[in-house]
């Protein structure tokens, strides 16, 4: 697992929104921006082993309730999952309720999508921008518990600032 010399277990998060503003300044591209913030928040962020982005799409079989998946984007990690429908696992959990979901233990966690072997706790927080979600981003780690409340609204808010720099369409 890659972790840079500066990547912290308590990340000084007003700190990384400044690095991030820095980063994504003068760029508005969806797929650059993706792969920079999933880089970003990979390096900077202690005991990780996956962060990345799922898009919503089209579903490949919708139903009544739903009529999207989310489909793989930019991210840092091994080899994932490519299509989760809305409502499956931990991802299609937050898309679905359009909320983060912060799970201490994975095999805890109902219909959880194994990924990865290696992790044992998530965090996923739904991508959205003017009442309009547009996937959701994914961080795991190989540590049980390894999320906080702190990271939480740390990292809700340099999502949002993600998206406030990123035109989606
Ligand atoms: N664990 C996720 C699937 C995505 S991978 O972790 C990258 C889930 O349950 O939705």
């Amino acid at each position: 697992m890659f972790t840079s010399p500066d990547a912290s277990d308590k990340p000084d998060y007003p700190v990384l929104a400044r690095q991030l503003a820095s980063i994504l300044e003068g760029e508005r591209n969806l797929i650059t921006n993706a792969a920079q913030f999933s880089a970003f928040i990979y390096s900077s962020i202690s005991n990780l082993n996956w962060a990345g982005f799922y898009f919503c799409v089209d579903a490949s079989k919708p139903t009544a309730e739903f009529a999207h998946d989310l489909l793989l984007g930019p991210f840092q990690g091994k080899v994932a999952c490519t299509r989760i429908p809305f409502g499956r696992g931990v991802c299609g959990t937050a898309a679905a309720e359009r909320r983060t979901v912060l799970v201490a233990d994975v095999h805890a966690f109902p219909g959880h999508i194994a990924c990865d072997s290696a992790s044992e706790s998530e965090i996923v927080i739904p991508l959205i921008k003017d009442g309009e979600l547009y996937g959701v981003f994914d961080i795991d780690s190989p540590r049980l518990e390894r999320f906080s409340a702190e990271d939480q609204s740390g990292l809700e808010n340099l999502l949002s600032i993600f998206a406030a720099v990123t035109d989606f369409r």
